[in-house]
């Protein structure tokens, strides 16, 4: 058979003039574009993002997907089985299909699992990425905060999976990117504190979108459940680099009391 490509096209992290140009030719020259969002009344954000930039094209299908929020996958396992048979039909046909992405589309992405089903489902299918700004660099932009320097190293935690081994993590790593925070932020402000770092750490909601927030004072938010597109960013120390040396810290309690 033959299919049309199925694209995994990244937006960015929000701003529309973030999106790159190889996204936009690819967006205007599908005759479907895949949009999730996280319910069936909801908006995609993909959609908000993309729509000033894209031509309108009036012959073009937008495929509203639903993907809820949800870690059960009992849940989520007939929505996921829906949004497949959708973009299905339309490769049989020999319809591209451009599944958009907020960001990357191999970051934590949906899109992540449909890659991995295309070719079981429709053997031989063409796959295209097209890479996307990532919020991972999109918050160090809007913060000022670098990612890595000379020789230092960068953890990425998805913390709505747990959190409870960071202070380790902030002992091991230069930076720390903690994403998905929804209810964890009590206990990510919990270990910031027991290693001193809370005055490292900055909080920045919808990077790049006109409703960004940047609090660089973390008790400010206290128990607060973190919106869907926040993120923290945890810098344990002033730039080292090659220029400056390293700083070595053998256990939490070493880097609490540097940081006394
Ligand atoms: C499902 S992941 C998607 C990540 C996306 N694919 C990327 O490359 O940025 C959603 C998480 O990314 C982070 N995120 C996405 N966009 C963001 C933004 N504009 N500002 C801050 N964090 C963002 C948040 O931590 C959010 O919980």
């Amino acid at each position: 058979m033959s299919y049309g490509t199925l694209y995994g096209v990244g937006v960015g992290p929000g701003a529309p003039d973030l999106l790159t140009l190889r996204a936009v030719r690819t967006l205007e020259s599908v005759p479907v574009l895949a949009l999730p969002r996280s319910s069936d009344y909801g908006r995609s954000m993909a959609w908000q993002i993309i729509e000033p930039v894209i031509r309108a094209c009036p012959e073009q299908e937008r495929l509203l997907l639903t993907f809820p929020m949800s870690k059960d996958p009992e849940r989520i396992r007939p929505y996921f089985e829906t949004a497949f048979s959708k973009i299905g039909e339309r490769l049989e046909r020999g319809q591209s299909v451009a599944f958009v992405t907020e960001g990357d589309p191999s970051v934590f992405s949906t899109f992540i699992y449909l890659r991995r089903e295309a070719p079981k489902r429709w053997p031989g299918v063409t796959i295209e990425i097209v890479p996307g700004v990532t919020s991972i660099t999109a918050v160090p932009a809007v913060t000022g905060i670098p990612l890595a320097d000379g020789q230092e190293r960068i953890a990425i935690l998805p913390a709505t999976y747990g959190v409870d081994d960071l202070a380790d993590v902030l002992l091991k790593f230069d930076t720390v990117v903690l994403m998905k925070i929804g209810s964890e932020m009590p206990k990510v402000i919990e270990a910031l504190k027991r290693t001193r770092l809370l005055d490292r750490a900055v909080f920045v909601s919808h990077a790049t979108m006109a409703e960004q927030r940047i609090v660089r004072d973390l008790s400010e938010l206290g128990a607060q459940r973190g919106d869907c597109f926040a993120m923290v960013i945890v810098s344990r120390k002033d730039r080292s680099g090659v220029l400056a040396g390293d700083v070595a810290f053998s256990s939490v309690a070493d880097l609490a009391e540097e940081r006394a």
